[in-house]
């Protein structure tokens, strides 16, 4: 067995990873009550061969001691910058021995600091330093973890392509509450520790296996024309299709993103074509994939397609009538995604569609189900509109030939890049 395949085998037997031993892991530990699950983090490394240097914030002291970490490790917890038995630079020293430097929990307050480039404390000096991947394992409430200041804070850091998230999950967090926030398990946290060691090269945590691929995401909703004043619209916010769209760019692809009437900004590396109705849609796919269809490795149709528009669009702003009601005809729009799905011939592109329905569980996997045969496509993300539309998470499952996933929880990037992945997987079936 080579080794690619055993390090493979072991990780989808949850055990740990060949990829760690002999590499140092700089494990940094930021003040949440999860910081506990940091000291089975740091066990599981050095069960897997790693050397592990631990660092603290002086809050993270505050919920597990430095004497349980050290033991664990092997290695004296390093607290504070100005160490005076320390001769030289301790962030530099640390981020040059280190492989990989992990924080664990990363709270609210460590990911404003490192999206602001601030190097005020050991821990942030250190990411500063660091020219291996870095690799942070958030853990909030909730209410922190949607709040639009810590999305921004998130959203930046993903630009600047330095950090590489794993977590948060929506699970039950410290107060008992429930929701999207709760930190990744330390298994997860060291899978990801893996595969960021595995992807090596670039000396970033950057997946880029999407290199050399190109990628036609639609997003956001379609208006139709009613007159130069009315459309017929929908409430899609365009989030997850823009947020896929991002991170195709940052795995490699070359992406377009063909996006209905919405304010969200373009994400850096993608090429957008605005549209505002199903037929403009239309023209923007018969233009980006040619007459065969075959212009693109993957087509993602995550746009909601409005299924019906005015038969006749008013010239001028039709006026009130008085006594009798104003009736706007409607008629259907073709159907996009089937008519590219009847049109393909052989396996590219690869096509997912979506299903946004209403309903419970077992329906929206049903009307999944029969998208996927009706639009013939090689997978349909299934969602539930409560759960998807204007938020910056959502809850999905795939459903394709070999049957229907389990739900996964998550906000809108983790989610594109589960998608991803399994774009990744078609395009190498
Ligand atoms: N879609 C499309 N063209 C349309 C309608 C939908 O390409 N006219 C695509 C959407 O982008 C999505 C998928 O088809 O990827 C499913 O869309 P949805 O509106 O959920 O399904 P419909 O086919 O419209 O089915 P229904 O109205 O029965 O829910």
């Amino acid at each position: 067995m080579c080794p690619n395949n055993e390090t493979k085998q072991a990780r989808a037997q949850g055990s740990s990873s060949p990829i760690l031993a002999g590499r140092t892991v700089a494990l940094a530990v930021t003040g949440s009550i999860a910081a506990y699950k940091a000291v089975q983090v740091a066990r599981l490394c050095v069960q897997a061969g790693a050397k592990v240097l631990p660092l603290m914030t002086a809050s993270a002291t505050r919920f597990v001691g430095p004497v349980t970490l050290a033991g664990i490790c092997g290695e004296p917890v390093h607290t504070d910058m100005w160490d005076a038995q320390f001769e030289g630079e301790l962030h530099v020293a640390i981020a040059s021995r280190a492989d990989v430097l992990v924080i664990v929990p990363a709270t609210a307050d460590v990911l404003a600091r490192l999206a602001t480039g601030r190097a005020d404390d050991l821990v942030t000096a250190t990411a500063l330093c660091a020219r291996g991947p870095v690799l942070v394992a958030p853990a909030m409430h909730p209410n922190m973890w949607t709040h639009p200041a810590v999305a921004r804070n998130v959203r930046e850091l993903r630009e600047q392509g330095r950090v590489s998230f794993v977590g948060p999950v929506d699970g039950v967090v410290a107060s008992g509450e429930s929701g999207v926030g709760r930190m990744a398990e330390p298994e997860a946290i060291v899978r990801a520790i893996a595969d960021a060691l595995g992807e090596g090269d670039e000396g970033t945590a950057a997946r880029r296996d999407l290199v050399g691929k190109r990628i036609v995401v639609t997003a956001g909703p379609t208006y139709e024309a009613i007159d130069p004043v009315r459309f017929l619209g929908n409430r899609s916010s365009g989030k997850m299709g823009f947020s896929i769209a991002a991170r195709a760019a940052e795995r490699g692809a070359e992406v377009v993103l063909v996006a209905g009437p919405t304010a969200l900004e373009t994400p850096p590396g993608v090429r957008r074509r605005n549209i505002e109705s199903t037929e403009e849609l239309r023209h923007a796919l018969d233009d980006e994939l040619g007459a065969n269809v075959d212009g693109a490795d993957v087509l993602v149709m995550a746009a909601a397609v409005a299924d019906f528009r005015p038969a006749e669009a008013s010239a001028t702003k039709i006026k009130k009538r008085e006594g009798e009601p104003n009736v706007v005809a409607l008629v259907r729009n073709p159907d996009l995604l089937s008519d590219i799905g009847h049109r393909r011939r052989g396996a590219r592109p690869v096509l997912v569609g979506f299903a946004l329905e209403t309903g419970d569980d077992a329906t929206v996997l049903a009307y999944a189900q029969s998208k996927l045969t009706a639009k013939k496509v090689d997978f349909v993300v299934a969602n539930a509109a409560h759960e998807s539309l204007g938020r910056e998470t959502n809850r999905i499952a795939f459903v394709g030939a070999d049957g229907a996933g389990p739900f996964l929880s998550g906000d809108k990037t983790a989610l594109a890049d589960a998608l991803l992945d399994r774009v990744t997987a078609s395009l190498r079936a």
